[in-house]
């Protein structure tokens, strides 16, 4: 079945309908998927009723699966499959966690711009969300996540801009960007087992052939600049990125489905009622090597 493929945005993001993500994928199917991820970046299913177990084997079609930090760390979970990441504010009882959650604060994080797991070696491709509970709003925000087009930034650097920035590296850390927000009470043994990690800053993306800014709330310094002038000057790039015209912003109904590619988006959460339940499941897919093996 050939599935129509709508834009959402200038740049990024494209909805797609006529298909039914909880049934088995034809191999002609996957590659039209992927041929507009690499065109769109961002893709948006409605109306889906898929289980994990369904999440788990779709998303599988399109890479080895990633064990989030939070699975990885063992103990009792909410969710089942240690593929499906929680990215919820509920504990494992499914009561809305308490105002002073490690967990729950640990995952704050995830309302600064980034892209994710940029602080592993080799970090990941696609990320994707599904929703099941949906919150109501709040004074700043109804809960949506929003999506920066890292291309599309890229190619509205100035070529100065562009020549001076080739070549730079940028190391990644969690605890840098939780530090940011004030969350610094990781499990024992956690720094120890996410060391940073060093990735290109202009990466070309596989698919598209497009170059992109890899930049995330992660990114702590500029490798062989002093801090405070790579810091600046990753201020300066981030702030150029998620300009409003490079930012697709999706308000979630239950049943959405949302794929993004971390290699040329950035993405954040926006806040909403968190006193009612926001229950959203991640599947995401590994990349195969370092950013710094990359062509150029
Ligand atoms: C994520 C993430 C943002 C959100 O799941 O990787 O950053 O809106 N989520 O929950
Ligand atoms: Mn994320």
């Amino acid at each position: 079945m050939a599935i129509a493929v709508t834009p959402l945005h200038e740049h990024i993001g494209a909805e797609i309908a006529g298909l039914d993500l909880s049934r088995p994928l034809t191999p002609a199917t996957v590659k039209e998927l992927w041929q507009a991820i690499d065109r769109y970046a961002v893709l948006v299913f409605h109306d889906q009723q898929i289980t994990d177990e369904q999440l788990r084997d779709f998303a599988g079609r399109f890479g080895e699966l990633e064990i989030g930090r939070s699975a990885a760390a063992g103990g009792r979970r909410r969710l089942a499959f240690p593929e499906i990441g929680d990215i919820s504010n509920l504990d494992e009882d499914s009561q809305v966690r308490a105002r002073d959650d490690r967990r729950r604060l640990d995952s704050l994080g995830n309302r600064l711009w980034h892209t994710d797991a940029s602080y592993m070696p080799v970090p990941v491709v696609l990320g994707m969300l599904f929703a099941v509970t949906v919150p109501p709003p709040s004074p700043f925000g109804a809960g949506e996540t929003e999506f920066a087009d890292m291309r599309a930034a890229y190619d509205a650097l100035t070529d100065a801009q562009k020549q001076a920035i080739e070549g730079l590296v940028v190391e990644h850390d969690v605890f840098w960007s939780r530090g940011q927000i004030g969350f610094t009470e990781f499990a024992p043994g956690e720094r120890e087992k996410y060391p940073p990690s060093r990735q290109r800053l202009v990466r070309r993306h596989p698919g598209s052939g497009r170059k992109t800014l890899y930049l995330s709330a992660h990114a702590s310094h500029i490798v062989g600049m002093p801090r405070p002038e790579g810091r600046l000057l990753l201020n300066d790039l981030t702030e150029h990125a998620i300009q409003r015209q490079f930012v697709y912003s999706h308000t979630w109904r239950p049943g959405d489905l949302v794929i993004w590619d971390n290699r040329d988006t950035m993405h954040r959460g926006r806040p909403h009622d968190e006193m009612q339940p926001r229950d959203l499941r991640r599947a995401t897919t590994l990349d195969v090597g370092s950013t710094l093996d990359e062509a150029a």
